[in-house]
């Protein structure tokens, strides 16, 4: 989501809600794995629903304060655990049938005004961004990564146009003064000619959010492993708040429902052949009512699929594409 503040603001508003439960229909039954419980606003809508059922899972552990209520409250229809959605695959389903599995990316206002947690660039103190079950923190990348490694994070995961100044002013910088957050926005500022609508310190804080919690595998293998454990007929649904998710997510889901032919001289293979049929062609964006009673979701994109038939290996196009975030991700191997 967008890191503006807005004060007025005390609480995560589900976007898209109405949205989703057009498309997943808990109404008529079945289990639903919410892969991003956050505040649980999906995960509630749904079990308003009695014969629904919902498995969810975040991997931040402040989730587990609403989840126990929950826990309570519904019994057996309601399951969390505090994991990556990476994990979905390693869930113990006893070959359940999933209805839909739902990710709803990046954080929610209550993780971004955690101060503790450094997510905004209206935070004071150490370098930190991570989500929950983490390696590295941003002070560690800041502090250990080189200049060309920095740059390649802040241009490829925040498409930051002064990546490379950014980088080298850093790595001046970080010997004589301690970085923190308000240093980190400063140096920033202060690579920067003339002021932008949006605040000079949105991409770069992106593209460290994007490196400290893996998000780029962690979507890329959060599609792969929920696509594997789906039988034909389910669905899975995507709510992406910027270009970088969009782009995989669309790819995804297009690569994958699309005939295709093995060479230029064979023919096309059937449309049954596909794994995915697309549910909307162009994303579902929130309405204009959405838009008022909450700002924050004006990036909202949702994209959905329905898997139509297991099929081998498909995961092999995904990963080939974007190999090359996944090895800047990588760097971290250093720290
Ligand atoms: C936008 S919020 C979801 C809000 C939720 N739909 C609601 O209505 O309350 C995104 C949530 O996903 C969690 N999250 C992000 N990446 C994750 C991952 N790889 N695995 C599990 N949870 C993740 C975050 O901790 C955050 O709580």
């Amino acid at each position: 989501m967008n890191a503006t503040i807005f004060p007025e603001k005390k609480k995560h508003c589900p976007v898209l809600l109405n949205e989703i439960i057009s498309i997943i229909t808990p109404q008529y039954g079945g289990t639903f794995i919410d892969c991003t419980f956050g505040q649980g606003g999906y995960t509630k809508k749904i079990l308003e629903y009695p014969k629904s059922k919902v498995i969810a899972l975040d991997r931040d552990p402040e989730s587990i304060k609403i989840s126990s209520a929950l826990e309570k409250k519904f019994g057996k229809r309601f399951f969390f655990k505090n994991k990556k959605f990476s994990f979905i695959d390693k869930l113990e389903l006893n070959n359940e049938n999933i209805n839909s599995i739902i990710f709803d990316l990046g954080y929610s206002y209550t993780q971004i005004k955690d101060t503790g947690k450094g997510l905004s660039f209206n935070s004071h103190g150490e370098l930190n961004m991570k989500m929950g079950i983490n390696e590295f923190s941003a002070k560690d990348v800041i502090y250990k990564l080189d200049k060309n490694e920095l740059e390649k994070i802040f241009k490829f995961f925040g498409d930051e146009k002064d990546s490379k100044k950014i980088a080298s002013k850093i790595i001046k910088n970080r010997e004589a003064k301690k970085i923190d957050t308000q240093e980190l926005v400063r140096i920033i500022k202060s690579s920067k000619k003339k002021n932008y609508k949006t605040h000079v310190a949105t991409k770069i804080f992106q593209s460290l959010r994007i490196f400290v919690n893996k998000e780029i595998s962690e979507l890329i293998f959060g599609l792969i492993n929920a696509t594997k454990i789906l039988k034909p007929g389910g669905k899975i649904v995507v709510v992406t708040f910027h270009s970088l998710e969009d782009k995989i997510v669309k790819f995804f889901f297009k690569s994958l429902s699309e005939k295709k032919s093995i060479s230029r001289y064979m023919p096309k293979i059937d449309e049954e052949d596909n794994l995915f049929k697309i549910g909307n062609k162009k994303p579902i964006v929130p309405s204009d009512k959405e838009l008022k009673a909450n700002i924050l979701s004006r990036s909202a994109k949702l994209r959905f699929a329905i898997k139509e038939k297991d099929v081998l290996n498909f995961e092999k196009e995904i990963l080939k594409k974007f190999n090359y975030l996944l090895e800047i991700e990588n760097l971290s191997r250093k720290l």
